[in-house]
């Protein structure tokens, strides 16, 4: 069979009209500018009002994907949104689909937190290899906000919400050049965002467990080591399979969780700080939608060119972690 290639034709972006920055938080919680930002790098981060919907931001950020990919949204052959944060339990990217008018696509929803966005990558991939389906949009969006306990200063002071989009292309050029992807389910107590059920008698005998999502809950030194550690290693085993060495690589896009991260990554690869894409500062920790999102502010930037060799990796809750690495356009 012949091979077919993929590429990653259009990407786009999209947040909530409202920010936070770093002093309003001290209202909230005990803490400090000075503390945030040296900690994590994070200067302010939007936030998406009560009416605000993700399928509302995703459509936003799709749409700028789809114009700049060329195409329309009739061509889409399947809308895969990488979210924790539907609108919906049942899902959200039907309602995209239907807001887009994407009247061809199949839509569904996938979970892999911060790690949403690579996980999808690699999963549309796939559907374009085996000739399946042409032309695939991608989303990554989440509206952590929704799920923060704002009096927790331990994770409040992290996250922030918006959504990023991609469009792959079936091409004759492979430009996703390699990957790798792990879970590790006994680290999965370090982060959640866990459902309560309280015990609810149907009838004697006959109980269901009615109840709640609860707030996040994270134990941020545990993330942070388990980043620090594994994040080089992912990176490291894509680049073997893709046959590359470090050297070659022309940006280091991570998910923006925290600078630090960020720093400490490039440092043990030898990525040199200019190849590190990094807009942490302004918007926090959107969780599934980061990636997508500073690949499209680089884009639009005009710092990522056409070819350009992109390392991105995608960390977060499951625990889950995953490197691809791709070049940029046809
Ligand atoms: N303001 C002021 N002080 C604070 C704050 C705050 N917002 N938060 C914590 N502190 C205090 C702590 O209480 C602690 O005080 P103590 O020593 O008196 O107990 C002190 O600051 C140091 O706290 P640490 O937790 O040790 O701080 P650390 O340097 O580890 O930074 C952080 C914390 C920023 C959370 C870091 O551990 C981190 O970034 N971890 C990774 C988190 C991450 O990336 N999570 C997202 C994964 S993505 C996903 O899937 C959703």
């Amino acid at each position: 069979m012949e091979t077919i290639g993929i590429a990653i034709t259009g990407s786009g972006s999209a947040l909530p009209a409202t920010f936070l920055d770093n002093q309003g938080l001290t209202e909230l919680v005990e803490t400090s500018d000075e503390w945030i930002t040296t900690r994590t790098g994070i200067r302010q981060r939007y936030l998406a009002k009560a009416g605000e919907s993700l399928a509302e931001l995703a459509t936003a950020a799709s749409s700028q994907a789809i114009a700049m990919a060329g195409i329309t949204p009739q061509q889409l052959d399947l809308i895969l949104l990488a979210t924790s944060t539907p609108d919906d339990l049942f899902g959200s990217a039907c309602q995209i689909q239907a807001k887009l008018g994407a009247t061809r696509a199949v839509a569904f929803d996938m979970t892999a937190a911060c790690s949403g966005f690579v996980f999808g990558l690699v999963t549309a991939a796939q559907f374009i290899r085996t000739g399946v389906y042409e032309n695939v949009l991608l989303i990554g969006a989440d509206i952590l906000s929704r799920w923060v306990d704002w009096q927790d200063r331990r994770t409040c002071v992290l996250f922030g919400d918006g959504a990023g989009a991609v469009v792959l292309q079936a091409n004759q050029s492979d430009r996703l050049l390699g990957f790798e992807l792990r879970s590790d389910g006994t680290q999965n107590d370090c982060l959640n965002l866990t459902y309560t059920p309280e015990f609810t008698e149907l009838i004697p005998g006959v109980s269901v467990g009615k109840g709640n999502f609860q707030p996040i809950t994270m134990n941020g030194k545990e993330i942070y080591r388990f980043a620090v550690q594994q994040v080089p290693e992912v990176i490291d085993k894509a680049l073997f399979r893709a046959n590359l060495n470090v050297e070659e690589v022309d940006w280091l896009l991570l998910h923006q969780a925290n600078q630090r991260i960020l720093d400490a990554v490039a440092q043990r690869l030898n990525i040199p700080e200019q190849k590190v894409i990094s807009n942490i500062a302004y918007y926090g920790n959107t969780s599934a939608a980061s990636i997508p999102l500073a690949l499209d502010e680089a884009v639009r930037q005009g710092k990522i060119k056409l070819h350009d060799i992109i390392v991105t990796s995608g960390f977060g809750a499951g625990l889950t972690w995953g490197a691809a690495i791709f070049q940029w356009g046809r």
